[in-house]
């Protein structure tokens, strides 16, 4: 099983939208993806109509109840989003273990959630390094982080870099004074356009960057993929929308088999 964990500071920047889109890939590919909503705005749940308020990744975090696996499509189930998971945050910050929540719901409960179905858990995130943020750090292979076009995209990049590195200084077993945080940062690009300085500053500050492994370019077809509530993968079904936007699709399947390749 591999865990991975789309964040960054920036909220906007398409870290639902690349999470939904991957996961629904990697589904199409006939692996089994469990997602887990860590956004208290819970966009990645609605995209599969989850509107649950019990039994959510809250429970996760208050250590209390019950958490529900949904089963929303072939291949891929979810653990819904909680609009209160800020206020759960909030109340577990004294905590010693509080970075550890998700490490210890994962191994207290891997054997009677049967999780070893799954090849894949994708966690999205809230943008921020809260502590839910934090605890899905902690369990992932790596960390993707998508960076748009703007200035304060690459001081997110600096940012998220710095805080990670934090964590890894901070998430120590005592005995062994080993870090928890084994995860392996990665950028994507995304929204890039052919024809605005920005997109060319960007991929020009990258481009010499090995953690970069994927360019996304700024796409409508993208943009509609979590209003709709269809994905890529599902869109290509459709003939003739495949043929019209056959080099994006090819571009976005590269996308995917590279960061599928560096988990
Ligand atoms: N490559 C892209 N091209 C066009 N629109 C995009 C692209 N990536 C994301 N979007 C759109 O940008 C908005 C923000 O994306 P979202 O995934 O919700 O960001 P985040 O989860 O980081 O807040 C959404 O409306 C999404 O559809
Ligand atoms: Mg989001």
């Amino acid at each position: 099983m591999k865990i991975l964990t789309f964040s960054a500071i920036k909220g906007g920047v398409g870290k639902t939208t690349l999470a939904f889109n991957y996961g629904e890939w990697l589904a199409k590919h006939g692996n089994k993806v469990l997602f887990m909503d860590l956004d208290h705005q819970s966009n990645l749940s609605q995209t599969y109509n989850i509107y649950a308020t019990e039994n959510t990744v809250a429970n996760i975090f208050s250590g209390q109840g019950q958490v529900d696996i949904h089963d929303v499509s072939d291949n891929i189930s979810l653990i819904a989003g909680d609009l209160h998971l800020d206020d759960v945050e909030r109340e577990i910050e004294n905590k010693t273990n509080k970075n550890m929540m998700l490490y210890m719901w994962l191994s207290d409960n891997f054997d009677y959630l049967n999780l070893g179905r799954f090849d894949y858990i994708i966690l999205d995130t809230h943008p921020d390094f809260s502590i839910a943020t934090r605890n899905a750090a902690i369990i992932s292979h790596a960390i993707i982080s998508p960076i748009i076009p703007s200035e304060h995209g690459y001081n997110a990049k600096f940012n998220l870099e710095e805080r990670l590195k934090e964590l890894r200084e901070e998430a120590i077993d005592f005995q062994s004074r080993k870090s928890y945080v084994t995860a392996q940062l990665y950028f994507v690009a995304n929204m890039i356009k052919h024809n605005t300085k920005s997109s060319h500053e960007l991929l020009d500050s990258i481009k010499d960057e090995e953690s970069v492994i994927g360019i996304v370019p700024s796409k409508e077809l993208f943009n509609r993929t979590t209003l709709d509530k269809e994905s890529l993968s599902t869109m290509k079904q459709d003939h003739s929308t495949f043929l019209k936007n056959r080099e994006f699709f090819e571009e976005m399947d590269n996308v995917f088999a590279n960061i599928t390749k560096n988990l």
